[in-house]
Formats: C-alpha cells, sequence, structure tokens
C-alpha cells in the first residue's frame, strides 16, 4: 500500500509522449507570439533582440577584457583571439565570489563590486594601463536597442539587488567604473549567456546556430529570420534571439502539467509567479522539488521514521551536485546513505531507495521539458529554411547538463523523439560564454570602426 502510495505522488512527474508533443507545441505558440509586433507586449517568452547578426567567421582579432555575470561563478577574463591560418584563443580568467547580501544588496553595491573585481584582475594581469574593449555577459533578460545597451526587464534565479530592473545595465556598468576613478574600460557588448555559449561553439563549428543552458536557471538562443523578428527594422539576413523561455508558462499554459511541489517551490522563490518552466527544469530548484516531495512523503509517513528533521526544512540543501551524485550509477546504495547522512538526513536504506527514485523522477522530468521545448526550436528553424530535414548543432553549457549523469541523454532522446525530421548534435561548451563575449566584442569593435 505504501509502495503504491509512493508511486501515486510520483506518476505526476510522468509525461506521456502525447503530453510532451503538447508542451512543444504550446512553445512554438509561445515563439510565435514573442516574435510578432501585435502579440509581444503579453508574451511571455519574450524573443529579445540581441543585436549580434553572425556566428564567427575566423577573422576576429584582438585582447578582450569580458565579465560573465550570473551562473554558479562570477569571472573576469582576458581573452586574446588571433586570426588568419594559426587562429587561437588564449584565456586567463579569475572567479570571484558574490555575497548573497550583495546579490540582493542594492545595484550600487553590486556594481561596485564587480568593478572592484575587475580592478583586482586587472592587477593581477599588470594590465591596469590598457584601455581594452569589453564583453559583458551579464545572464539576464535584457531589452537590447543596440550591442552596447541593455535594460534589466527583471531580475531571474538569485538575484535581487534594488534600482536595476528598468536601466541599462551598461550604463550601471559604466557609473560604477566612473565612481571608482581608477581605470577606464570600453564597454562594446552586454550579451546573454546563451549567446555567448552559441558562439563559443559556433567558433569551432559553425553549424552551430543554436545555444542552450541547462545549469543554475534555463535558456535557449538560436538565429532566427530578420524578416520574422519584428520588432527591428529590416528583413535581409537574421539576427540572434535570446529566447528568455524560463518565463514559458507564466500565463499558465503549463499549469495542467504542474503539480503541488511545483507550485510550492513558486511560491516561496524570488520571483513567485515567475519563470515557471525554468523552475521545473533548471539546477537551482530541481532539489527544492525533491525536498518538498520528501518534506510530503515524510508527513505521510513513508520515509525517515515520520520525522521532518530541521534539515529537510532547510531551503536548497539539495543542490545540482548532490543530486547528481545521488543519481550515479556506479554509487551504491550505502554510499547515497552516506550522502543523505552529510546533508544531516539520517536515512535507511529504504529511504535512500525512496530518495534516490525520487531524484531519478524529478530530473528525468526537467530533461523531457527541456527536450520539448529544444525540439519546438530546431523544428521552427527547419520550417523557416523551408527544408523537410535539418542539421543542426546546439552549443550547451551549466552545471546540470555538464554534472548530472541522465539529464543529457534524455534531453538528446526526447529532441530526438519529438523533432524527428531534424539531426541536432550537442556540443558541450569548454570554455564557457566569456570567450563567445569575446568574440561578439571583436565583432563590435570592427563594426564600430567601419562606421567611422
Ligand atoms: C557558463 C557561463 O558557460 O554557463 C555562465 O560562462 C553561465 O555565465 C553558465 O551562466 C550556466 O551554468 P551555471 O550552471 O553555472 O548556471
Ligand atoms: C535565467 C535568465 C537567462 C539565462 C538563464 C541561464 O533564465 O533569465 O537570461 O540565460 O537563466 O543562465
Amino acid at each position: 500500500e505504501q509502495s503504491r502510495q509512493i508511486a501515486q505522488i510520483l506518476s505526476e512527474f510522468s509525461l506521456t509522449t502525447e503530453q510532451l508533443l503538447e508542451v512543444k507545441q504550446r512553445m512554438t505558440i509561445e515563439i510565435q507570439n514573442g516574435l510578432s509586433k501585435s502579440t509581444q507586449d503579453i508574451a511571455t517568452v519574450k524573443m529579445l533582440p540581441t543585436f549580434v547578426q553572425s556566428t564567427p567567421d575566423g577573422t576576429e582579432h584582438g585582447d578582450f577584457l569580458a565579465l560573465d555575470l550570473g551562473g554558479t561563478n562570477f569571472r573576469v577574463l582576458l581573452v586574446k583571439i588571433r586570426s588568419g591560418k594559426r587562429r587561437s584563443v588564449e584565456m586567463h580568467n579569475k572567479i570571484y565570489a558574490i555575497p548573497l547580501e550583495v546579490m540582493q544588496g542594492t545595484g550600487e553595491e553590486l556594481f561596485d563590486h564587480i568593478v572592484h573585481c575587475i580592478s583586482d584582475f586587472l592587477d593581477y594581469m599588470g594590465m591596469k594601463n590598457a584601455r581594452l574593449p569589453l564583453g559583458f555577459t551579464f545572464s539576464f533578460p535584457c531589452r537590447q536597442t543596440s550591442l552596447d545597451a541593455g535594460i534589466l526587464v527583471t531580475w531571474t534565479k538569485g538575484f535581487k539587488a534594488t534600482d536595476c530592473e528598468g536601466e541599462d545595465v551598461v550604463g550601471l556598468l559604466r557609473d560604477a567604473i566612473k565612481r571608482r576613478e581608477e581605470f577606464d574600460l570600453d564597454v562594446v557588448a552586454v550579451v546573454n549567456d546563451t549567446v555567448g555559449t552559441m558562439m563559443t561553439c559556433a567558433y569551432e563549428e559553425p553549424t552551430c546556430e543554436v545555444g542552450l543552458i541547462a545549469g543554475t536557471g534555463s535558456n535557449a538562443c538560436y538565429m532566427e529570420e530578420m524578416k520574422n523578428v519584428e520588432m527591428i527594422e529590416g528583413d535581409e539576413g537574421q539576427m540572434c534571439v535570446n529566447m528568455e523561455w524560463g518565463a514559458f508558462g507564466d500565463n499558465g499554459c503549463l499549469d495542467d502539467i504542474r503539480t503541488e511541489y511545483d507550485r510550492s517551490v513558486d511560491d516561496f522563490s524570488l520571483n513567485p509567479g515567475k519563470q515557471r518552466y525554468e523552475k521545473m527544469i533548471s539546477g537551482m530548484y530541481l532539489g527544492e522539488i525533491v525536498r518538498n516531495i520528501l518534506i510530503d512523503m515524510t508527513k505521510k509517513g513513508f520515509l525517515f521514521r515520520g520525522q521532518i528533521s530541521e534539515t529537510l526544512k532547510t531551503r536548497s540543501i539539495f543542490e545540482t551536485k548532490f543530486l547528481s551524485q545521488i543519481e550515479s550509477d556506479r554509487l551504491a546504495l550505502l554510499q547515497v546513505r552516506s550522502i543523505l547522512q552529510h546533508l544531516g538526513l539520517d536515512s535507511t536504506c529504504d529511504d535512500s531507495i525512496i530518495v534516490k527514485e525520487v531524484c531519478g523522477t524529478v530530473s528525468r522530468r526537467a530533461a523531457q521539458l527541456c527536450g520539448a521545448g529544444m525540439a519546438a526550436v530546431v523544428d521552427k528553424i527547419r520550417e523557416n529554411r523551408g527544408l523537410d530535414h535539418l542539421d543542426i548543432t546546439v552549443g550547451v553549457d551549466g552545471t546540470l547538463y555538464k554534472l548530472h549523469p541522465h539529464f543529457s541523454l534524455i534531453m538528446h532522446q526526447t529532441v530526438k523523439e519529438l523533432a524527428p525530421n531534424c539531426n541536432v548534435k550537442f556540443l558541450l561548451s569548454e570554455d564557457g560564454s566569456g570567450k563567445g563575449a569575446a568574440l561578439i566584442t571583436a565583432v563590435g569593435c570592427r563594426l564600430r570602426q567601419e562606421l567611422n
């Protein structure tokens, strides 16, 4: 009876192929709404133009600084790009911590901290006096009016600094550089991490025209036909669109598949009601879904002898790396127990079996939903080009994709099943978005010179 009830709870997370096709179909509709002038204002999937109009061609050249803000790590990088026969990219970088009180303090404090880190990096590299062009990977939704201007639409994930939403983040960065009165920088581009990832991968593989992040958050970008990007004048060529697909479902269109656990994770998040799809598929939230299920099962007496420990009440205990460890096939149950022990959860052997099952159920649904979204994207590209069959490469990054033992495989299989007319290759980004941001900056500098 107990195992029947456990199976009952977990069955809410299993999706049939028909349901997944339905999700794909709904994503297709939201993509269209985001692109069309008449529906843009109310669209949940915003389809933001990025002003990136081509992928790299190998002629990019120069030394650039890059910032990479919004994922697990905040980095400052120096990227040296050489073109020609011996084209190469050399990178130096340093990771800096962003304390929680800075992430959720004032905007001025956040940007002062960022500039403080740049200052430290320039000292470290011995480059205080070089006025380098900079590419700013800023992994949040920005409404861009040019390559070097982006108004923050809303914070997502763990950030909530005041006085930034509605502001141009390049302006905020330039102001903070001025306040410090120590060095000068030339901010050339603001870049979403999906776009940086696509460019990083496209430098090695020209068929890469899609970027995907399955990490702390989740999002995708791809090269869309200019004529379909109705927000921007001009019908020639293409432009990369930052989908901001994390907000898929914010109009209620996924409510039929959301569970009470999803709703509870959403209710207690920093941004209730927002990023509903992201909250079902990305690293920052999967552990929370798991924790909510475990609490419910414990209340019902199926787990931990019915005792809800302080640990289990603690938000964000199940980080992506723990979920990944728990689900690793090489791990004996005893090791699962020791991970739970380490988290402060006293488990029996039966408990650890159930916990592993819960983790597997939640991450499987995440991978399937992510695959359904990606299937919509590649089929859209295929239809744009009027092809029966499309070969395409997706550049991917993110801790969930990289660390989790099953996520990538299930996601790939789902795309294959839901978009049978596309042959999709997934290319793991080895160098992060900073490299892509530098490549975009290189092109930005060249275009600026051509204009002058
Ligand atoms: C990396 C980028 O490539 O992937 C980050 O450089 C990005 O900026 C990240 O946000 C996504 O992964 P995660 O798991 O760190 O959020
Ligand atoms: C969030 C952000 C988005 C970013 C994604 C992955 O969804 O809104 O801009 O690309 O996380 O980091």
